[in-house]
Formats: C-alpha cells, sequence, structure tokens
C-alpha cells in the first residue's frame, strides 16, 4: 500500500474537517490505483487534472457514469485534464467492475481508478458521505489548474449522477480564464462572447480589444471569445 503525505488529514471515521477552498493548492498524497501508484498532484505534470470520486464499486448510478466518463476520454485529453477516479473499494473490485462496466455502457474506464480502501484520500479530501450509513465517498469533483491548485469543486449526492458535459464546458471557461482576464456568462458555451471582467478599465479594454466591445451596461462588456489554446 502507498503512503502519502496528509498533514490536514484528519485521523478518523466522517470529520468534514480540511476545509479545502477554492484557491488552494491540492493537498499532496501518494496511493495505489489500476494504474499503479499515483503520486498526486505530480502526476500531473503540466497538466489539469480531475479528481472525482463515486460511492462504491458495482452500483448503478455509478456504473453509468463510469463509461460516459470512459467515451468522453478523448474530449479531457484535448483540453490536457487528466482524470483520475477513486471510490473506497479496492484494486480487485475495480477491476472485476471495469468488466461489468464495459459490458454494460460499451466503455471501460480508461483512466486511473484509486483504490482508497483506507479511506485515506477520502478524508484528505473531505470526500466521505456524513449521511451515509457505511463510510462511502459523495460524488465529489475536484478540478485542478497547471498551477496545481483548485479551481473548481462539485459535490452530487450518491442518488445524483454527474453531467460530464457540463464539467468539460466549466473546464473550458476555467482554462479560459486561466490564460486572459475574462469570465464567462450563464449558460455559455465554447465559441460564444465573454465578458470582460471588472478589474479591467475601459482604458485597459481599449489596448486589449481595439475594435471595441458590446455593453449593455457600463459593468456589461462583451467581447467575442479569444481562441482557447489548450495550454
Ligand atoms: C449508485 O451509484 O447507484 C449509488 C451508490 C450509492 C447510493 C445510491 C446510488
Amino acid at each position: 500500500m502507498a503512503s502519502g503525505s496528509s498533514a490536514s488529514t484528519p485521523t478518523s471515521g466522517r470529520t468534514r474537517s480540511s476545509n479545502l477552498e477554492l484557491g488552494d493548492l491540492a493537498p499532496a498524497f501518494a496511493a495505489d490505483s489500476t494504474d499503479g501508484v499515483i503520486e498526486f498532484p505530480q502526476c500531473l505534470g503540466d497538466c489539469w487534472g480531475v479528481l472525482f470520486s463515486h460511492p462504491k464499486d458495482f452500483t448503478p448510478v455509478c456504473t453509468t457514469e463510469l463509461g460516459v466518463l470512459a467515451t468522453l476520454k478523448p474530449e479531457f485529453d484535448r483540453r490536457r485534464v487528466r482524470v483520475i477516479g477513486l471510490s473506497v473499494d479496492g484494486l480487485e473490485a475495480h477491476r472485476e467492475w471495469a468488466k461489468d462496466i464495459l459490458a454494460v455502457t460499451g466503455a471501460a474506464p480508461n483512466f486511473p481508478m484509486i483504490a482508497d480502501a483506507d479511506r485515506r484520500v477520502a478524508m484528505l479530501y473531505d470526500m466521505l458521505d456524513p449521511q451515509a450509513s457505511d463510510t462511502a465517498t459523495v460524488r465529489s469533483v475536484f478540478v485542478i489548474g497547471q498551477d496545481r491548485r483548485i479551481k473548481l469543486t462539485l459535490t452530487y449526492p450518491a442518488s445524483t449522477g454527474r453531467n460530464f458535459a457540463e464539467l468539460l464546458r466549466a473546464i473550458d471557461s476555467l482554462q479560459l480564464t486561466a490564460q486572459h482576464q475574462v469570465a464567462t456568462p450563464v449558460n455559455w458555451q465554447p465559441g460564444e462572447e465573454v465578458i470582460i471582467v471588472p478589474a479591467v478599465s475601459d482604458a485597459m479594454a481599449r489596448e486589449r480589444y481595439p475594435r471595441g466591445w458590446r455593453a449593455p451596461r457600463p459593468y456589461l462588456r462583451y467581447v467575442p471569445a479569444p481562441a482557447p489554446g489548450h495550454r
């Protein structure tokens, strides 16, 4: 079993005390996975990362999620995002379940799945469900940027499957805003207009956007989306 650092790790049970916040450095750990030992976040290299948990192996909603995620892997690759799953079951269960996922959904997991049987990573990332009768994890998602900082978190209950198309859309927004001082409006989709952030004055905006902008209000300034350039 791999061992890892756990400076802020609660030492027992269901304590939800890691208090990870947006902008925090992703806590480091080493853990066994279906692809061997993972040293996180170093394993991301200069890529972005998605670390996500699901409650348990051989459960229905998770089976559908992992099949879809496997089919979306090229989309994450294109954005230079490494996907890493986690549940509190062991490696043997992960491998057996992968066969089921292939049989049921037509796609087997093509990303590493952490076997967190001792719940060390789940506690470090505050993924344990305080309402669950066992120590299952919730459906957590952590998006980690190239600077190894937490850019986005999601927490869904076990009964609600995630929408991975929305996760990709949010990553497109995060990657765009990491490179340009822009924000993305409601329901934004790649290629659509973006918003100049308030921190950019009109004088600065005139330099950056010599062709001008569309401003229904002085504080709401739209410009065409900059080219994405996935780094
Ligand atoms: C599921 O993945 O289907 C599931 C897991 C735990 C509780 C409820 C649903």
